[in-house]
């Protein structure tokens, strides 16, 4: 997939139409292949995207000593048994942000395991202090080797220990490491104030046709532990990527294009769906998928980001190019990552009108759902955006600092006029597949160099 120059070169301003189909869910293929390892015996997982961060995983995987391979080009197979490595290193754990999520399989087959500090988008802080505090809820002690580096892992007796534990903030991944942990553990544990994304029910369906019982009760997990899981179907296929609906929305309506997106059902982005409306995008539902298309001058808006059910702040890059185009002053409060703009200072190299202020909050702890360390951090907080639209954009030289980042960049690209160059292609290929091969099937003129 890598270039030599890692660019995309886009000349804009064509309006794209056309049908996309969506494919596999990143957040999901992440998790589930990492579950894999959890399993006794061979499991084969379809509908995974064939992303970078899937061959990363799938690298990580193979590091260890187990088996992951591509059988087809989006059925992966995980054999977990050969699994010999109690230890990640470095370079791997810096390639990919979920490698902390492998404490769950090398705790149970090692009892203990040693975990670097994790990489991925630069989108925050991103400290682990929450997946730490679960490890220990189960029984495991934890310890931080400054001088290494390394999250030194073991577990208290032989097997995982149930756990009682109230997340003190909501953590999507955290959560999914505390689901894995308890499929394993000896008795029942109830895990409060979890995340709700729908990614974690593909992980919670996986487990439960495996061996372990789970189920959700308003913001509570059940789960009772096997001592040993084995997956009862054939091959076990993940949901699409709900995420990828807002981009290529955004792709459509930006360019004032129309676009069906395939696979996607009004209840995966509800309220994506009503903020299109109230902008005045052209929004039809099918059975098959929803279909985005200008149809007239639009709205500006005011958007804040949150968890499970409100508007994500994976949308939100997409949006603000969306509303470079609109009518008026929309603004965006992004709560979940407080670095989450990277995009800002491309597309206002692109002419784009946007600026930072200080949204009027009285409880910065709830109101965010990263850590507040101190009050010097909060004095320098970006979290809120106002663009006064509509610019007409113009082409540029850009740089794609994270994954949402790049799709927002592509997009302004793909609406403004000319040619523009977007270094930092393979940060699009972690987390989108086949992109430019989609986004010419809908007309768009993009080359990879
Ligand atoms: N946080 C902490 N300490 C922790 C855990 C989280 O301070 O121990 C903070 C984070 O830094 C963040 C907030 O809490 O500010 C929420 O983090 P969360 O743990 O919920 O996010 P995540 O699990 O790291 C996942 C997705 C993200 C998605 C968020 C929100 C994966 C691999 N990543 O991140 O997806 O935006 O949940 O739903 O599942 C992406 O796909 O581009 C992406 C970043």
């Amino acid at each position: 997939m890598e270039s030599t120059e890692d660019a995309f070169i886009v000349r804009g301003g064509k309006p794209l139409k056309g049908q996309i189909q969506l494919s596999g869910a990143k957040n999901v293929a992440l998790k589930v292949l990492i579950a894999g390892l959890l399993f006794d015996k061979p499991v084969t997982f379809k509908n995974i995207p064939h992303i970078k961060d899937i061959d990363e995983l799938m690298h990580l995987i193979n590091s260890l000593g187990a088996k992951a391979e591509f059988l087809e080009p989006n059925s992966v197979l995980i054999d977990g048994q050969s699994l010999s490595q109690d230890t990640i290193d470095l370079l791997h754990a810096s390639r990919i942000r979920v490698s902390f999520m492998f404490f769950a399989p090398l705790l149970h087959r090692f009892g203990r395991a040693k975990i670097p500090n994790p990489g991925g988008c630069r989108i925050g802080a991103r400290p682990i202090d929450r997946h730490i505090k679960i490890l220990q809820a189960f029984g495991v002690d934890v310890i931080y080797n400054s001088e290494t580096g390394y999250y030194e892992a073991k577990l208290q007796g032989t097997v995982i220990k149930p756990a009682t534990y109230t997340f003190e903030k909501s953590t999507h991944t955290g959560t999914e490491l505390a689901i894995m942990l308890a499929a394993l553990a000896d008795g029942e544990s109830v895990i409060s104030n979890v995340a709700l994304e729908p990614e974690i029910d593909d992980l919670i369906k996986l487990l439960n046709q495996s061996g372990a019982t789970i189920s959700r009760e308003n913001d509570s997990i059940r789960i009772k532990g096997a001592s040993k899981l084995h997956f009862s179907g054939e091959v076990f296929t993940i949901s699409v990527d709900r995420n990828e609906a807002p981009t290529y929305a955004s792709f459509g309506l930006t360019t004032r294009g129309d676009i069906m997106v395939k696979g996607i059902t009004e209840q995966d982005i509800k309220y994506f769906l009503e903020a299109v409306r109230n902008i005045g995008g052209g929004v039809e539902v099918e059975a098959d998928g929803i279909r985005f298309y200008y149809k007239g001058e639009l709205k500006s808006s005011e958007i804040t980001t949150t968890v499970h059910p409100g508007f994500m702040t994976d949308w939100q890059g997409p949006w603000a190019v969306l509303m470079t185009q609109a009518n008026g002053v929309s603004t965006i409060h992004e709560t979940i990552f407080e670095n989450r703009f990277g995009y800002v200072s491309e597309l206002q190299k692109l002419g784009a009108n946007i600026e930072f202020y200080q949204p009027d909050i009285t409880n910065q702890s709830e109101t965010y759902q990263f850590n507040i360390e101190n009050e010097e951090q909060l004095e320098s907080m970006q979290q809120a955006i106002r663009i006064t639209g509509p610019t007409k954009l113009h082409n540029g030289v850009l740089d794609v600092k994270d994954l949402r980042a790049g799709a927002t960049i592509l997009i302004a690209a793909c609406s403004a006029d000319g040619e523009s160059v977007i270094s930092g292609a393979s940060i699009i290929d972690r987390g989108y597949e086949d992109i430019e091969r989609k986004l010419q099937s809908l007309g768009a003129a993009i080359k990879r160099v």
